[in-house]
């Protein structure tokens, strides 16, 4: 186990360099007009998104994703390696990260890449997470929900406070170049959902094609894809029960909070995110 890395107030991963990547990768990197970022913050349903994506770019034709380790198809800015390879790689590229606005490429915010923001709810982004962060090593292990659930709540969590990065991506969900998704959306209607991106990203698929992307996006074919369910991530960075496909569900955090948890996360909810319209989260 491991501390957080604290960086300008935000609790980080602690691999090698990553300090220094993200002030880099902040002054430097060069978003460019033709990428597509995926923003979200840990445990919304990242991977599922990255995965209809990249399929979406092989019209449902799995060799990629097959292939490819995810993080290799789509890296991350913030990983060291991650951040190399998008330095490297020509043409338009698919972007992931979990950055918070005020740590994120500067370049991003002039440029006309266009971004998916996927939220979910944070309740079961809570649990998700306490799950996941418990088995990797480049973090600080919770010994409880208990424990976690209050360094939720305070943003003493990898990637700082769901609240505040929620709310400062938000800001942004006016311009055309912004599309806002939902976990819970996604669940209720994947192939809408993928329709939706598909119309953003100004791609056109025919019915079978769609069917294809449905298809080795669901859980299960992910949950047994080794190039999208983590089974590769490196023995210094987890151990080896680490499962990112865990439930998939909507709704878990009602198997694990108590009703003390229930009736305090949502009060600092409806504090935290006052101000949003009705209906655009769609779990509330
Ligand atoms: P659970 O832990 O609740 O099961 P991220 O990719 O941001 O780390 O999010 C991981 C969460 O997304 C996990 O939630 C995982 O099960 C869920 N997930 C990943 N792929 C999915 C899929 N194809 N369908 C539904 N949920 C998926």
């Amino acid at each position: 186990m491991s501390d957080y890395l604290w960086f300008e107030g935000i609790p980080l991963p602690t691999a090698e360099n990553q300090k220094e990547k993200i002030e880099e990768s902040r002054d430097k990197l060069v978003i460019r007009d033709e990428d597509t970022v995926i923003l979200t913050y840990p445990k919304s349903g990242t991977n599922w998104l990255i995965e209809i994506v990249c399929l979406i770019q092989t019209k449902g034709d799995p060799t990629w994703i097959q292939s490819v380790p995810i993080w290799d198809r789509s890296p991350w800015i913030e990983s060291p390696d991650g951040y190399q390879k998008l330095i490297n790689k020509e043409g338009p590229r698919i972007i992931i990260s979990h950055l918070p606005f005020h740590l994120f490429p500067k370049s991003f915010f002039s440029s006309k890449a266009k971004v998916i923001y996927l939220i979910r709810n944070p309740r079961d982004v809570l649990v998700s997470g306490y799950f996941f962060w418990s088995k990797m090593k480049v973090v600080k292990n919770p010994e409880s929900l208990r424990t976690y659930f209050e360094w939720f709540l305070k943003g003493n969590v990898a990637y700082g406070s769901w609240f505040e990065h929620t709310r400062a991506w938000l800001s942004m969900r006016e311009r055309d170049n912004f599309l806002l998704l939902s976990y819970e959306d996604m669940k209720k209607d994947a192939k809408s959902t993928i329709k939706k991106i598909c119309d953003f990203l100004g791609k056109k698929l025919e019915p079978d094609e769609l069917d294809m992307v449905l298809k080795y996006s669901s859980f299960q074919a992910m949950k047994e894809n080794n190039m999208s369910n983590y089974s590769l991530v490196p023995e210094d960075m987890a151990s080896k029960d680490l499962v990112l496909l865990r439930k998939g569900m909507a709704g878990d955090w009602k198997n694990h909070f108590t009703v003390a948890q229930a009736e305090a996360f949502d009060k600092v909810f409806q504090e935290k995110m006052a101000g949003f319209p009705p209906g655009l989260f769609p779990w509330e």
